[in-house]
């Protein structure tokens, strides 16, 4: 067998998100309900020595690149551990983490010294108030765990903002001025209709193609390409070196060249974020599986791969929230 993953549509898997948890110290209306409480129990959490196990038989399938998220990652205890014990799987070039920087602060360092390689942080609002409404967190906070990202050496660090209609799209260019002052990639987001959430959310969607003609209209956006070939596409500002990434799975999805598959805080393997197609690896895990069939599970679950999401459609979109595969 050669160390490829191939899904039914010819598309190579080299890239796994992590959640670690389910769990997250925010509230973003966009994402999980407030009073939510449904979590995922403890005994069903894989254990690190599982999560290295699956990140390990991923590797020797030729995933090259794995992205930790949540929920919010940083809430499960002794993540740089962790980091440092998937960092050191042969084969695996690229870790990454997307946070919503509450904690960051206090983890900086240490993720970094655990090699962590690249930060992805989610902004959607540089004003308290709009930031506690969308979020119930406390911007300065945030700011606080930004900047000592920023102070660790993390570049460049994204920042992710999921843009909505009289929620914070005022705040486009503020956020574009606050990125060239601090050498921060920029990305801006389509709500997505995932979870009940998203989906209420989603009377707030904005169309990135009309962000991106306004700020066409007041910058020289340069068509850019940045390495790792996620779902942004980007552009550069003028000579400033400011990058703008622009996700739209729902204006203009970018399905066809996907190259990623998430695996659930209790091991259940999602095919696509925008379908319920998934597979349950913990059970074999937890019956002493040897390698072999780990790997063979993974192959087969990868015939699950839908050709792409169904975002337009609201009858069919996912009934999980985000915060369940962390985006
Ligand atoms: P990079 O590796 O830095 O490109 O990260 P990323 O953009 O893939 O990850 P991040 O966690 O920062 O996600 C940014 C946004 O892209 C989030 O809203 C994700 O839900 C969304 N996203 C990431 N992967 C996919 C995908 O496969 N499909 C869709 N529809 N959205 C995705
Ligand atoms: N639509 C778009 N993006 C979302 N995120 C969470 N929920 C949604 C949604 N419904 C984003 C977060 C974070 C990233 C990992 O996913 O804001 O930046
Ligand atoms: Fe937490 Fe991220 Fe969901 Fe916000 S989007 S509630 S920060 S998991």
């Amino acid at each position: 067998m050669p160390n490829t993953l191939t899904d039914p549509f010819g598309r190579s898997i080299n890239y796994l998100r992590i959640s670690v948890t389910d769990r997250c110290d925010l509230r973003c209306f966009y994402c999980m309900p407030e009073a939510f409480k449904d979590y995922a129990v403890p005994e069903s959490w894989l254990t690190f020595d599982e999560i290295e196990r699956v990140a390990g038989a991923f590797a020797t399938l030729g995933v090259s690149r794995i992205r930790l998220t949540g929920g919010e990652p940083l809430v499960r205890k002794g993540l740089p551990e962790l980091a440092g014990r998937l960092s050191a799987i042969p084969g695996i070039s690229d870790l990454s983490l997307s946070t919503n920087a509450n904690r960051l602060a206090h983890h900086a360092h240490a993720l970094q010294q655990a090699g962590v390689k690249r930060l992805n942080v989610s902004l959607d609002s540089l004003q308290a108030d709009c930031f506690q409404s969308i979020t119930k967190g406390r911007l300065a906070k945030v700011m606080a765990g930004l900047m000592a990202a920023k102070a660790a050496g993390f570049a460049p660090i994204k920042l992710n903002m999921v843009v909505m209609a009289g929620i914070n799209d005022h705040e486009v260019l503020d956020m574009v001025e606050f990125c060239l002052e601090h050498r921060f990639t920029l990305r801006f987001i389509e709500t997505m209709p995932v979870g009940e959430t998203g989906r209420k959310a989603s009377s707030h969607y904005l169309s990135l193609q009309t962000v991106k003609a306004r700020l066409a209209e007041r910058y020289n956006l340069l068509p850019s390409i940045m390495e790792g070939g996620g779902p942004a596409q980007y552009f550069t500002i003028g000579d400033t070196g400011l990058r703008i990434g622009f996700i739209t799975p729902v204006s203009q999805h970018f399905c066809a060249t996907c190259n990623r598959v998430r695996l659930g805080v209790d091991g259940t393997l999602y095919l696509c974020l925008g379908h319920e197609h998934s597979v349950a690896l913990r059970p074999l895990l937890r019956a002493g599986a040897s390698d072999e069939a780990l790997q063979a599970a993974i192959r087969e679950a990868l015939l699950l791969r839908p050709r792409q999401h169904d975002f337009n459609n609201q009858q069919t979109t996912v009934m999980r929230f985000m915060s369940m595969t962390g985006g």
